[in-house]
């Protein structure tokens, strides 16, 4: 049976997230090797002719899964009838900006970009915010698609979680598919909280495993949280193909679900789980199930955590109220 393409949108398809991105969508990586896949590129003017050479490339490819090509400068012509939207795109920070200035310039991309979505999705449209600041962009397109449920837009701290499930496995010796159940919590920033006090390794608490107070808050915490810096330092460039990779990730689980007795990370809006004010864009333990992302519920935050998770929100909080002072939300 041929089934009909799924219509994947990108922006920022130029970029280099997106030259990572869209050779993995189209080879059956982000939602599974059976389902055909129509791409829809979005890039500001000035770099559609670099669009236009990597969709030659994805033709050279000849993916079996990829039904077309479709590349605009156009939010409205990317966005109509879209099921799937990756918006990598966005404005970095250059020397002498000041964060409401950073603030400012992406919500001049993000809101176009809702209203976008709103004008013209597909009714399951699900949205993911790769491009920083990732949570507080994601809320700004979530504030101006009323017509799309809230719960369709996330951010993106699957990065983050892969990092913090890879610097574990190594403390410990184990392989990355022995750990279950961690969790990101807040910010996809260096406020953000990776926690080993839920986490499992072979069954064991992973705090525990660690039994290592100080490796676990001077070394692990800020590993993760700092890791995009430390990328950026060691490569000259911002990381690319582990964003790229953890997208994908993000998308398949939401998609085909995370498996039974385990967990993930996504930033989605809170419905005042663990104290997150309601309507925040915050990272949570997330279960994927018939197409949802939910927050897992019931877990006890002991004092340590609830002081790290309290500082990264008060972040968002404070990012919410500054793209609400210039009148963006
Ligand atoms: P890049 O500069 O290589 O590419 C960004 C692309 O976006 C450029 O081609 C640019 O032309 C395009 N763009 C800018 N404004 C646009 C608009 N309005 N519409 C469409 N396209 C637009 O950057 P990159 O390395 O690909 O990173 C993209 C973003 O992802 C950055 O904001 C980066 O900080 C962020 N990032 C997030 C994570 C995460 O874990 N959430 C990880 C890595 C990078
Ligand atoms: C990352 O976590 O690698 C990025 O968000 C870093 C950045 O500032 O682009």
């Amino acid at each position: 049976m041929t089934r009909t393409p799924v219509n994947v949108t990108v922006t920022g398809a130029a970029g280099q997230i997106g030259y990572a991105l869209l050779f993995r969508i189209a080879s059956g990586h982000l939602l599974g090797p059976d389902v055909p896949v129509r791409l829809r590129l979005l890039e500001i003017p000035q770099a559609v002719k670099a669009a236009e050479g990597t969709a030659m490339e994805l033709d050279d490819c000849a993916f079996p899964l990829l039904s077309g090509i479709d590349i605009t400068d156009d939010a409205k012509t990317a966005f109509d009838g879209v099921n799937i939207a990756l918006l990598v795109g966005a404005r970095p920070r250059t020397k002498g900006m000041e964060r409401g200035d950073l603030l400012e310039a992406n919500g001049g991309i993000f809101k176009p970009q809702g209203e976008a979505i709103n004008a013209g999705a597909a009714d399951d449209v699900r949205v993911l915010v790769v491009g920083n600041p990732a949570n507080t962009n994601a809320l700004i397109a979530q504030q101006h698609a009323p017509d799309v449920p809230a719960e369709r837009f996330t951010a993106m701290t699957r990065l983050d979680h892969n990092r913090a499930l890879s610097q574990l496995a190594k403390k410990l010796g184990v392989t990355v598919s022995d750990i279950k159940k961690l969790t990101i919590w807040g910010n996809h920033s260096a406020t953000q909280y990776p926690d080993l006090f839920h986490a499992e390794v072979n069954g064991q608490v992973a705090a525990q495993a660690v039994n290592d107070q100080d490796w676990l808050e001077n070394t692990f915490i800020p590993t993760v949280a700092k890791r995009g810096a430390a990328i950026i330092e060691a490569r000259g460039a911002s990381s690319a193909a582990s964003a790229a990779n953890a997208a994908i990730d993000h998308v398949y689980s939401w998609v085909n679900g995370t498996p039974e007795g385990d967990w993930t990370s996504a930033a989605v809006v809170s419905d005042g789980s663990y104290g997150v004010p309601e309507g925040l864009i915050s990272s949570f333990p997330v279960v994927a199930k018939d197409g949802r992302y939910e927050i897992v519920q019931g877990l006890e935050i002991d004092d340590f955590s609830r002081a790290r998770i309290d500082a990264s929100v008060a972040e968002l909080v404070e990012e919410r109220d500054a793209v609400k002072a210039l009148g963006l939300i």
